[in-house]
Protein backbone atom coordinates (compact mmCIF):
# COMPACT_ATOMS: atom_id res chain seq x y z
CA UNK A 1 0.00 0.00 0.00
CA UNK A 2 1.29 3.30 -0.75
CA UNK A 3 1.26 6.16 1.82
CA UNK A 4 0.28 9.33 1.08
CA UNK A 5 2.84 11.81 2.03
CA UNK A 6 1.80 15.00 3.94
CA UNK A 7 3.38 18.50 2.19
CA UNK A 8 6.32 20.18 3.74
CA UNK A 9 6.64 23.95 3.56
CA UNK A 10 9.56 25.94 4.32
CA UNK A 11 10.28 29.17 5.76
CA UNK A 12 12.32 30.93 3.55
CA UNK A 13 13.34 33.42 6.47
CA UNK A 14 14.39 31.03 9.05
CA UNK A 15 14.38 27.50 7.76
CA UNK A 16 11.69 26.22 9.75
CA UNK A 17 9.57 23.47 8.08
CA UNK A 18 5.87 23.28 8.99
CA UNK A 19 4.05 20.20 7.65
CA UNK A 20 0.16 20.28 6.78
CA UNK A 21 -1.79 21.07 3.47
CA UNK A 22 -0.91 24.64 3.39
CA UNK A 23 1.29 26.91 5.10
CA UNK A 24 0.40 28.58 8.53
CA UNK A 25 -0.59 31.90 8.61
CA UNK A 26 2.34 32.91 10.84
CA UNK A 27 6.07 30.97 11.31
CA UNK A 28 6.16 30.16 14.93
CA UNK A 29 10.07 30.93 14.97
CA UNK A 30 10.09 34.30 13.30
CA UNK A 31 6.78 35.31 12.70
CA UNK A 32 6.71 35.56 8.95
CA UNK A 33 3.36 35.09 6.49
CA UNK A 34 2.51 32.46 4.61
CA UNK A 35 4.15 33.81 1.60
CA UNK A 36 7.32 33.31 3.46
CA UNK A 37 6.80 29.82 2.84
CA UNK A 38 7.78 27.51 -0.16
CA UNK A 39 6.91 23.75 -0.65
CA UNK A 40 9.69 21.10 -0.42
CA UNK A 41 9.65 18.66 -3.59
CA UNK A 42 8.08 15.16 -2.45
CA UNK A 43 10.89 13.49 -0.18
CA UNK A 44 11.27 9.21 -0.20
CA UNK A 45 12.70 9.52 3.08
CA UNK A 46 10.23 12.53 4.33
CA UNK A 47 8.20 10.07 6.75
CA UNK A 48 11.91 9.94 8.76
CA UNK A 49 12.21 13.02 10.63
CA UNK A 50 15.50 14.96 10.10
CA UNK A 51 18.45 13.76 12.76
CA UNK A 52 18.34 17.34 14.25
CA UNK A 53 14.66 17.29 14.70
CA UNK A 54 14.70 14.26 17.14
CA UNK A 55 16.49 16.33 19.65
CA UNK A 56 14.53 17.15 22.32
CA UNK A 57 13.81 21.37 24.24
CA UNK A 58 12.11 22.61 27.12
CA UNK A 59 10.96 26.78 26.33
CA UNK A 60 11.90 29.51 28.35
CA UNK A 61 11.70 33.29 28.81
CA UNK A 62 15.19 34.33 28.32
CA UNK A 63 16.09 38.25 30.14
CA UNK A 64 18.04 40.99 30.92
CA UNK A 65 18.51 44.15 31.84
CA UNK A 66 20.09 47.38 30.58
CA UNK A 67 20.26 49.92 33.02
CA UNK A 68 16.09 50.87 33.98
CA UNK A 69 15.24 48.74 30.84
CA UNK A 70 14.23 45.37 30.35
CA UNK A 71 13.74 43.00 27.80
CA UNK A 72 12.77 39.32 27.29
CA UNK A 73 12.36 36.35 24.37
CA UNK A 74 11.52 32.89 23.96
CA UNK A 75 14.20 30.05 23.99
CA UNK A 76 14.34 26.52 23.32
CA UNK A 77 18.08 26.50 23.37
CA UNK A 78 18.69 26.26 27.46
CA UNK A 79 20.52 23.59 28.86
CA UNK A 80 22.29 22.93 31.99
CA UNK A 81 25.83 22.35 31.46
CA UNK A 82 27.24 21.11 34.65
CA UNK A 83 25.45 20.70 38.17
CA UNK A 84 28.17 21.66 40.63
CA UNK A 85 28.75 24.62 40.02
CA UNK A 86 25.30 25.10 38.40
CA UNK A 87 26.52 26.42 35.04
CA UNK A 88 23.35 26.46 32.05
CA UNK A 89 24.28 27.79 28.51
CA UNK A 90 21.74 29.39 26.47
CA UNK A 91 21.65 29.92 22.42
CA UNK A 92 20.40 33.37 21.12
CA UNK A 93 20.63 35.19 18.27
CA UNK A 94 22.67 37.80 17.38
CA UNK A 95 19.67 40.23 15.88
CA UNK A 96 17.56 39.30 18.64
CA UNK A 97 17.27 42.85 20.93
CA UNK A 98 17.56 40.39 24.11
CA UNK A 99 21.25 39.49 22.67
CA UNK A 100 22.06 43.51 23.39
CA UNK A 101 21.06 43.40 27.05
CA UNK A 102 22.64 40.61 28.29
CA UNK A 103 26.04 41.43 26.18
CA UNK A 104 26.25 44.79 27.96
CA UNK A 105 24.79 43.22 31.60
CA UNK A 106 26.67 40.28 31.64
CA UNK A 107 23.48 38.88 33.26
CA UNK A 108 20.28 37.18 32.26
CA UNK A 109 17.50 35.47 33.80
CA UNK A 110 15.73 32.29 32.62
CA UNK A 111 11.77 31.35 33.51
CA UNK A 112 10.98 28.10 33.06
CA UNK A 113 7.90 27.88 31.60
CA UNK A 114 4.77 25.26 32.26
CA UNK A 115 2.58 23.58 30.06
CA UNK A 116 -0.35 26.42 30.57
CA UNK A 117 2.59 28.63 28.78
CA UNK A 118 2.05 28.57 25.20
CA UNK A 119 0.27 32.47 25.51
CA UNK A 120 3.70 33.60 26.69
CA UNK A 121 6.17 31.83 24.74
CA UNK A 122 4.62 33.52 22.10
CA UNK A 123 4.18 36.96 23.37
CA UNK A 124 7.54 36.70 24.12
CA UNK A 125 8.80 34.22 21.03
CA UNK A 126 6.84 36.30 17.95
CA UNK A 127 7.46 40.17 18.79
CA UNK A 128 10.55 42.31 19.37
CA UNK A 129 11.44 44.38 22.61
CA UNK A 130 12.03 46.87 20.09
CA UNK A 131 8.70 47.67 19.28
CA UNK A 132 6.91 47.02 22.16
CA UNK A 133 7.44 46.75 26.33
CA UNK A 134 6.97 42.84 26.40
CA UNK A 135 6.57 43.06 30.24
CA UNK A 136 3.66 45.94 29.92
CA UNK A 137 1.03 43.26 30.42
CA UNK A 138 2.80 40.26 31.97
CA UNK A 139 3.07 39.46 35.46
CA UNK A 140 7.05 39.74 37.30
CA UNK A 141 8.91 40.80 39.80
CA UNK A 142 12.78 42.97 39.41
CA UNK A 143 15.36 40.51 41.57
CA UNK A 144 18.06 42.56 43.46
CA UNK A 145 20.08 42.49 40.41
CA UNK A 146 17.48 44.41 38.35
CA UNK A 147 16.32 41.06 36.42
CA UNK A 148 12.74 40.32 35.31
CA UNK A 149 11.54 37.24 36.85
CA UNK A 150 7.91 35.97 35.39
CA UNK A 151 5.06 35.18 37.81
CA UNK A 152 4.30 32.38 35.90
CA UNK A 153 7.50 30.32 35.71
CA UNK A 154 7.76 26.85 36.95
CA UNK A 155 11.18 27.78 37.67
CA UNK A 156 13.34 30.83 37.51
CA UNK A 157 17.26 31.17 37.38
CA UNK A 158 19.93 34.48 37.32
CA UNK A 159 22.69 33.82 35.89
CA UNK A 160 26.38 35.72 35.64
CA UNK A 161 27.46 34.94 32.10
CA UNK A 162 31.12 34.01 32.46
CA UNK A 163 31.79 32.84 29.44
CA UNK A 164 30.23 33.42 25.05
CA UNK A 165 31.45 31.47 21.56
CA UNK A 166 29.89 33.05 18.74
CA UNK A 167 28.49 30.70 16.56
CA UNK A 168 27.33 32.71 12.93
CA UNK A 169 23.76 33.64 13.76
CA UNK A 170 23.65 32.54 17.23
CA UNK A 171 26.01 33.29 20.78
CA UNK A 172 26.09 30.47 23.14
CA UNK A 173 26.19 32.28 26.25
CA UNK A 174 27.26 30.31 29.35
CA UNK A 175 26.02 31.36 32.25
CA UNK A 176 27.00 30.58 36.14
CA UNK A 177 23.56 30.49 38.15
CA UNK A 178 23.90 32.94 41.09
CA UNK A 179 20.38 31.58 42.26
CA UNK A 180 17.18 29.50 41.68
CA UNK A 181 13.80 28.64 42.70
CA UNK A 182 10.52 26.67 42.28
CA UNK A 183 7.88 28.94 42.04
CA UNK A 184 4.78 26.51 41.63
CA UNK A 185 3.64 23.07 40.89
CA UNK A 186 3.39 21.76 37.05
CA UNK A 187 4.63 20.32 34.77
CA UNK A 188 7.47 22.14 32.31
CA UNK A 189 6.52 22.65 28.76
CA UNK A 190 8.62 20.88 25.99
CA UNK A 191 9.11 22.33 22.68
CA UNK A 192 7.70 19.52 20.92
CA UNK A 193 4.07 19.68 22.88
CA UNK A 194 4.26 23.57 22.07
CA UNK A 195 4.79 22.49 18.37
CA UNK A 196 1.77 20.30 18.51
CA UNK A 197 -0.82 22.99 20.58
CA UNK A 198 0.08 26.46 19.25
C1 LIG B 1 9.11 28.43 20.25
C2 LIG B 1 10.20 29.44 20.00
C3 LIG B 1 11.52 29.13 20.29
C4 LIG B 1 12.53 30.07 20.08
N1 LIG B 1 13.83 29.76 20.41
C5 LIG B 1 14.79 30.68 20.26
C6 LIG B 1 16.12 30.41 20.70
O1 LIG B 1 16.42 29.34 21.26
N2 LIG B 1 17.06 31.38 20.52
C7 LIG B 1 16.78 32.58 19.93
O2 LIG B 1 17.66 33.44 19.81
N3 LIG B 1 15.52 32.85 19.49
C8 LIG B 1 14.52 31.95 19.67
N4 LIG B 1 13.24 32.24 19.30
C9 LIG B 1 12.95 33.53 18.63
C10 LIG B 1 12.88 34.72 19.60
O3 LIG B 1 12.12 34.44 20.76
C11 LIG B 1 12.26 35.90 18.84
O4 LIG B 1 13.08 36.25 17.75
C12 LIG B 1 11.99 37.13 19.71
O5 LIG B 1 11.04 37.94 19.02
C13 LIG B 1 13.22 37.96 20.01
O6 LIG B 1 12.81 39.04 20.82
P1 LIG B 1 13.73 40.32 21.14
O7 LIG B 1 14.12 40.94 19.81
O8 LIG B 1 12.84 41.20 21.96
O9 LIG B 1 14.91 39.84 21.90
C14 LIG B 1 12.21 31.33 19.53
C15 LIG B 1 10.87 31.65 19.24
C16 LIG B 1 9.88 30.72 19.48
C17 LIG B 1 8.44 31.08 19.19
Amino acid sequence: MELKQEKRWRCTICGYVHIGPAPPEKCPLCGAGPEAFELLPADPGARRPKPLHTLSYGLYIVASERGTEINGQCANTVFQITSEPAQIAIGIGTDRYTHQFISESGLFSIGVLAEDGIELAKHFGFKSGRDLDKFADVEYRLSDLGLPLLTRALAIFQCRVQGRLECGTHTLFLGEVLSSEVQRDGKPLTYAEYLRRK
